[in-house]
């Protein structure tokens, strides 16, 4: 029984595997293990033998057991180590350099604009990117025959043989997006519409495609000192002064009358163009901003509601062109290049988010 011990707790110190330690375990204390054999034989020995072989041969079977239990933990303990030993991570080395990306500045101007409308009861409205030319222009009050409508140089959509839909062109301006929504609620109204528009324009200051923001009051008793009170407040909290002067000029578009091109004061600093001041006053001039005026009554007619019983003001402004002037860039183009560069100088972090009580769009 001895020679059985030091056979099998030699051969579980020196098993490589579990599947070696699996093995030794059968041929030890398997059913059919040499151990089970010995217990067989105790059938034909005498009780006094019985007695001190019997409880030997259990004991071995429970040492042997134990071993190979306490073996195999070892063997777990061994490939683990040996794991930690060989993927490991040298937390102390240098990460990789990555680029954090920055806010453009339209979608900035957008969300700047958008807060200060909020805070006067604006809420956003938006609209299709192509659209007919029926909420384009027609409803508009631009016929087919109207110069504007060449003036706006549009795109139209291609159409295969055939097609009789109407035409659809990407939309030139953010108006069609009035007539939708007074369409769409209904009166009272007032919104705000930003979004891209298209020209086949290219110069320094022109891209087929940039940004407008559109906005809109409809109720019974809008007038014209409406529409200036509200540019004026819009105005001071954008470019974040006091000082700005507005003048308006008698102008002409399709769907307003009476039309008002609208001028601010600004003075040249430094090269770059700094809206304030009277227009007039020396060192400044006046410079044409956006468009705007009471809707017509055909528009609101268009749009399905009553325009002896509604009235409204509406303007449209350049957002591109309004970041410009409030972030001095001189070149449109590049608002559209993808040049990270330009980028990285314009851009805003994304926690330079406006807020109306933390000054809209102020910057360390
Ligand atoms: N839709 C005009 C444009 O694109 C701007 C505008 C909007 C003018 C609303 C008056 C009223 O030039």
């Amino acid at each position: 029984m001895d020679d059985l011990k030091a056979k099998y707790l030699g051969q579980i110190a020196g098993a490589a595997d579990e599947a070696a330690l699996e093995d030794i375990r059968l041929a030890a204390v398997g059913k059919k293990g040499e151990v089970a054999l010995k217990m067989r034989e105790l059938g034909r020995m005498t009780p006094e033998e019985r007695q001190t072989v019997g409880p030997a041969l259990n004991a071995l079977k429970d040492e042997i057991n134990s071993a190979i239990a306490a073996k195999k933990a070892a063997l777990g303990d061994a490939a683990l180590d040996e794991r930690l030993r060989s993927e490991w991570l040298d937390v102390t080395l240098p990460t990789r350099a990555t680029r954090q990306g920055t806010i453009h500045p339209v979608s900035q101007v957008t969300e700047e604009v958008t807060a200060i409308f909020a805070e006067l009861g604006f809420s956003v409205a938006e609209g299709p990117r192509i659209d007919t030319d029926w909420y384009n222009f027609d409803a508009l009050n631009i016929p087919g025959h109207h110069p504007a409508r060449a003036e706006m140089d549009t795109f139209y959509m291609a159409r295969a043989e055939g097609d009789d839909r109407p035409p659809h062109v990407l939309r030139t301006h953010t108006s069609p997006v009035q007539i939708r929504t007074m369409e769409a609620e209904g009166a009272p109204l007032r919104i705000i519409c930003p979004g891209g528009v298209y020209r086949a324009d290219y110069d320094q200051t022109h891209t087929p495609m940039f940004h407008q923001i559109e906005g809109l009051a409809i109720d019974r008793d809008i007038h014209l000192g409406h529409l200036k009170w509200t540019l004026e407040t819009f105005l001071k909290a954008f470019f974040e002064r006091d000082d700005i002067v507005l003048r308006l000029r008698p102008s002409y578009f399709p769907f307003t009358e009476p039309s008002v091109e609208v001028d601010v004061g600004y003075s040249n600093e430094g090269g770059r163009r700094v809206v304030g001041g009277h227009g007039d006053a020396e060192g400044h001039a006046w410079m044409e901003l956006l468009g705007s005026g009471m809707v017509n009554p055909r528009v609101i007619a268009a749009a399905g509601l009553d325009p002896n019983e509604w009235q409204g003001f509406a303007f449209g402004c350049g957002i591109d062109r309004l970041a410009m002037l409030k972030y001095g860039m001189n070149d449109l183009r590049a608002f559209f290049d993808g040049d990270a560069r330009w980028l990285s100088h314009y851009g805003f972090s994304p926690f330079d988010q406006p807020t109306l009580s933390g000054g809209v769009g102020a910057r360390a």
